[in-house]
């Protein structure tokens, strides 16, 4: 299954949760992955995993929120791979729950600094020489936030849905290019992000609210994006593909009895 022999891809936010699932499937399935996070310590382990089971991969520091960063980050993974990056997925984000109210003024800009601008620099960065080739795949890791409110989610969630609006604009310009754009709306995973702020009362919140019944597998999640990322999908753009159970689907989760 090497879907994606000589296939180069950057994963931002690869050092960990979602983007490290992400970066060790397109890699196992053939990519030469740079993976690309503002934690590097977290990014090489990630990287010697990888290596260790013969993939290809390279650990790429970076603070997706800073122009020259980026710049430095892509140049470093194109001298690695010998060529420009042709997927790039967009995964590095932070959550920052406060209520509406007493939302601080510096976090709010901080969120939409990585989860928006970040998914700006980086992809404006990928398509110039995705343009070029005339081939090129942008997934952007957006979330349910994107379409449903949640308490403490002021930012996170106007975020996500900011990030599904920059990927329509990108699927937009870049489709006669050869060039798709498309968002995936995760459902709850549990990863470093999020294991904190989960108990079981909040799982079987979530669980009650899917119809799957269960939280989202990191699985669940490269699976969408390796689909994403394929030659397959050539014809899919400007897309939010939900993984989650059902969750945006659905409406009342109980009801008497049905007949
Ligand atoms: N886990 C979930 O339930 C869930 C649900 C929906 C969407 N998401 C989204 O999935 C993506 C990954 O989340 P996760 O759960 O894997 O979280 P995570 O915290 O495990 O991973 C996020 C990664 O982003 C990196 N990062 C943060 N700021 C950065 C910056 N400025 N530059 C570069 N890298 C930076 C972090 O170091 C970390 O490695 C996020 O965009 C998140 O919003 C997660």
């Amino acid at each position: 299954m090497n879907r994606f022999n000589n296939k180069t891809a950057f994963v931002s936010g690869g050092g960990s949760g979602i983007g490290e699932a992400v970066a060790i499937e397109l890699a196992a399935k053939g990519a030469k992955v740079a993976v690309a996070d503002i934690n590097f310590e977290n990014a090489t382990k990630v990287a010697c995993e990888i290596n260790e089971k013969g993939g290809h991969a390279r650990a790429v520091r970076v603070d997706v929120t800073n122009f020259e960063s980026v710049e430095g980050a892509f140049v470093d993974a194109e001298q690695w791979y010998g060529g420009s990056t042709e997927i790039l997925v967009n995964s590095a984000g932070i959550m920052g729950v406060h209520s509406f109210i007493d939302y601080p003024a510096d976090l709010f800009a901080k969120v939409m600094a990585i989860n928006v601008t970040g998914s700006f620099l980086c992809s404006q960065r990928a398509a110039k020489s995705m343009v070029v080739a005339r081939n090129g795949r942008i997934i952007n890791v957006a979330s349910v936030s994107a379409e449903r409110a949640g308490i403490g989610r002021a930012a996170y969630g106007t975020s996500k849905a900011a990030l599904v609006g920059l990927t329509r604009q990108i699927a937009m310009e870049l489709g006669s290019f050869g060039v798709t754009a498309n968002a995936i709306a995760p459902g709850p995973v549990v990863t470093p992000m999020t294991a904190a702020s989960y108990n079981p009362d909040t799982i079987d919140a979530y669980t009650s609210m899917i119809p799957a019944r269960r939280l989202g597998l990191l699985e669940d999640m490269t699976a969408a994006v390796v689909f994403l990322a394929s030659d397959e999908a050539a014809y899919i753009n400007g897309v939010l593909l939900p993984v989650d159970g059902g969750y945006l689907a659905s409406g009342v989760a109980k009801t008497g009895k049905l007949s």
